[in-house]
């Protein structure tokens, strides 16, 4: 049975929380119906998560409400580290101490390590004498830090300050936000996207952008994983700056910064600011206004999906109009292009979503409009702890139209114009169609004439508002008849269904209107599916909202004909390269283009389909056919075949009609 569900009922089926729902809806992976979600749908995505295929999705899934916690041992460089960071985590656990109070004498733990304080008497560490301190940036970091988190005097006695002070920290770069990462509840994670970057991957967005004289900024820093990684190439400290709205992060990215530099005396230029508010030019202070136009390079993994509390939303909202998604990491690109000098470069790391999902259109608008992409790199699901698909993106302040922007994907380098993404629709970055794609498509445009763009009709589904009540597995009744949902639609032909309703229209909370259903013949296709799946009906047969219909009317063209190329290998593997998206949508589909026909054709297509219908055999001699119609050669094949990740099974049927035209 077609089964929808409510988001709340949805949240609970996927163990995630409703906001979550809410976010997975922005980022594509899942579709709302009027508030409502196909249990096929999400089926689907429970199995992804099961097969381990969206990593730690169902890990992560819960974060927003979660008080759970994890070492994110990822970014820890050995067991023995890892042990240590459990047992100091443990430690501050069990002994109820709080976040800011740990990490602040884990902190004087370092500095007295590197003999930045030179006592080693508690009593003397907390009197703040500046002869304590060998440098006057980290006594006045200290200071401040100090007396921000404490009320009263520290007991210096106390055993628990005692072991913090003493504690024989591991090695780790970023120790301390390796710490803060692990006793940070999930939840708070969640609320500000506050999941750090791998060092690898923030070297590879750093490494051959920065001159030793760079200014250089990260927006929404965390705990300083690409201020450190500047600080490599930076000679002066004070070029590197860095923003969060967190400041236990920027106590710690403060604090690495001077363990970073240090023989040099300076005030790291880090700031605890909402980056994303407007900046205000009667304020000194204000960092969003004092640093417009300032930076060579500015780089970051900025938050994805940070939830913002309703009146700070519609003041980030007023600052950048030009964003309707609500979406953080877009309106973090904006901020940084604001910040950037002409001809700045910024180099984010993204959710591929950005490319590809609707309602990021605004973003992509944005950036080709104002900005020159120069490189993309796929990184595929290779995060841990990230369920999505990533790739980072670079991009320089101001239009070139000249430059070609490079992809990287795994082996595979290629160029793209610029153009062409501007020339899609919703500015869709097709970032998958490289050099030889492009060859094919431009054979495909050559050959093909016709779409079906104004040329056919389209009809969803019925949404009924209460499969549980309408829909029925008993057809004994007279008036009650078949309904056929996603799953029951293969390739040619549906599958029997044991779906039964009593269409009484106005019953029903959405219904196209009922000639659609009723055309005497029409394809149904699933509405979400990795591949193009269409199948002939003509017996006016019923559908549920997982499954579409066309009616195609492409003249001269026969229906049966139209479903042949929907099907074909050729026409997924445009949809796939183009789209790359699990739903099928009417205005990608509208674009492909279909093949001039002769009658010949015609024929020998329809008598193959009928076959097919009669009998949903190997599609060989279908496929090999369209792909003969569009003049593709053997290795032009075998790329189709290779970027399908199916071999076609070259078993050639034999024929119950003769001519092969
Ligand atoms: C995904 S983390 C990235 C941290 C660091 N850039 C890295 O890549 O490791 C996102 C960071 O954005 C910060 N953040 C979220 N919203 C912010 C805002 N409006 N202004 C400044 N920082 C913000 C969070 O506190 C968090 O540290």
């Amino acid at each position: 049975m077609e089964t929808l569900f409510t988001q709340k009922e949805a949240a609970h089926y996927l163990n995630i929380s409703t906001t979550s729902i809410t976010n997975w809806i922005r980022h594509g992976y899942l579709t709302s119906y009027q508030n409502q979600f196909q249990k096929d749908e999400l089926e689907i995505l429970k199995n992804k998560i099961e097969l381990g295929e969206i990593n730690r999705l169902n890990k992560r899934a819960n974060k927003s409400k979660s008080k759970g916690k994890f070492i994110p041992d990822e970014y820890i460089s050995s067991r023995e580290s890892v042990t240590k960071v459990q047992e100091i985590v443990t430690y501050i656990n069990a002994n109820h101490i709080k976040i800011d109070q740990a990490i602040f004498l884990l902190a004087l733990n370092l500095f007295r390590k590197t003999g930045d304080i030179t006592t080693l008497k508690l009593n003397e560490v907390f009197n703040f004498t500046k002869e304590n301190y060998r440098r006057e940036g980290v006594y006045n970091h200290i200071y401040e830090w100090f007396h921000k988190i404490s009320s009263g005097t520290v007991d210096y006695h106390n055993a628990k300050v005692a072991y913090l002070i003493d504690y024989d920290l591991p090695y780790e770069l970023d120790i301390l936000g390796i710490i803060y990462q692990s006793i940070l509840h999930e939840g708070d994670k969640s609320n500000l996207g506050s999941y750090y970057t791998p060092r690898n991957v923030v070297q590879s967005l750093v490494r051959g952008n920065l001159k030793c004289d760079s200014k250089v900024l990260d927006p929404c820093c965390g705990t300083g994983q690409f201020i450190l990684s500047f600080a490599e190439y930076i000679k002066n400290p004070n070029n590197i700056y860095g923003f969060d709205i967190d400041e236990k992060a920027v106590n710690i990215a403060k604090t690495n910064l001077l363990l970073f530099y240090r023989d040099i005396d300076f005030e790291p230029q880090i700031y605890c600011t909402n980056s994303l508010l407007a900046g205000n030019s009667d304020d000194l202070f204000d960092v969003n206004y004092k640093y417009q136009n300032t930076f060579d390079f500015i780089t970051t993994n900025p938050p994805w999906g940070a939830k913002y509390d309703k009146k700070t939303l519609v003041e980030i909202k007023n600052n950048f109009k030009e964003i309707k998604s609500k979406e953080s990491f877009s309106f973090f690109i904006c901020q940084s292009y604001r910040l950037l000098k002409k001809n700045g470069t910024m180099n984010f790391v993204l959710p591929e979503s950005i490319t590809n999902v609707k309602t990021h259109s605004d973003i992509r608008e944005f950036i080709l409009s104002k900005c020159t992409i120069q490189k993309i790199t796929i990184l595929g699901k290779k995060f841990k702890n990230v369920f999505s698909s990533v790739i980072t993106m670079q991009i320089k302040k101001g239009t070139d139209i000249k430059s070609s922007i490079e992809v990287v994907n795994k082996d595979n380098k290629y160029l793209i114009e610029q153009t062409r993404f501007s020339n899609n629709r919703h500015s869709l970055f097709d970032i998958y169609v490289d050099q030889v794609d492009k060859e094919i498509f431009m054979k495909i445009s050559k050959e093909g004439s016709v779409s079906l763009a104004n040329q056919s009709d389209w009809a969803l589904g019925i949404v009924t508002g209460d499969n549980k009540k309408f829909i029925t597995k008993e057809n004994g009744d007279k008036d009650i008849e078949s309904i056929y949902k996603g799953s029951d639609i293969q390739p040619f032909s549906l599958k029997k269904t044991d779906n039964f309703i009593h269409f009484i229209p106005e019953y029903f909370q959405q219904v196209a209107p009922v000639e659609k259903y009723r055309a005497s013949e029409k394809l149904i296709y699933k509405f979400i599916s990795s591949n193009l799946v269409f199948a002939y009906d003509n017996q006016k047969s019923l559908t549920l909202n997982s499954a579409n219909i066309l009616i195609p009317k492409i003249p001269g063209y026969p229906i049966k004909v139209v479903m042949g190329f929907l099907n074909s290998k050729h026409f997924n593997y445009y949809y796939k390269k183009k789209f790359n998206s699990i739903k099928i949508l009417r205005g990608d589909i509208e674009q492909i283009p279909f093949p001039k026909l002769t009658d010949i054709n015609k024929t020998y297509i329809s008598n193959l389909v009928d076959e097919l219908i009669e009998n949903n055999q190997n599609t060989y001699n279908l496929d090999n056919y369209i792909f003969e119609l569009y003049n593709l050669n053997n290795s032009e094949r075998e790329h189709i075949e290779s970027s399908l990740d199916v071999k076609f099974k070259k078993v050639q049927i034999k024929l119950s009609f003769r001519e092969f035209p």
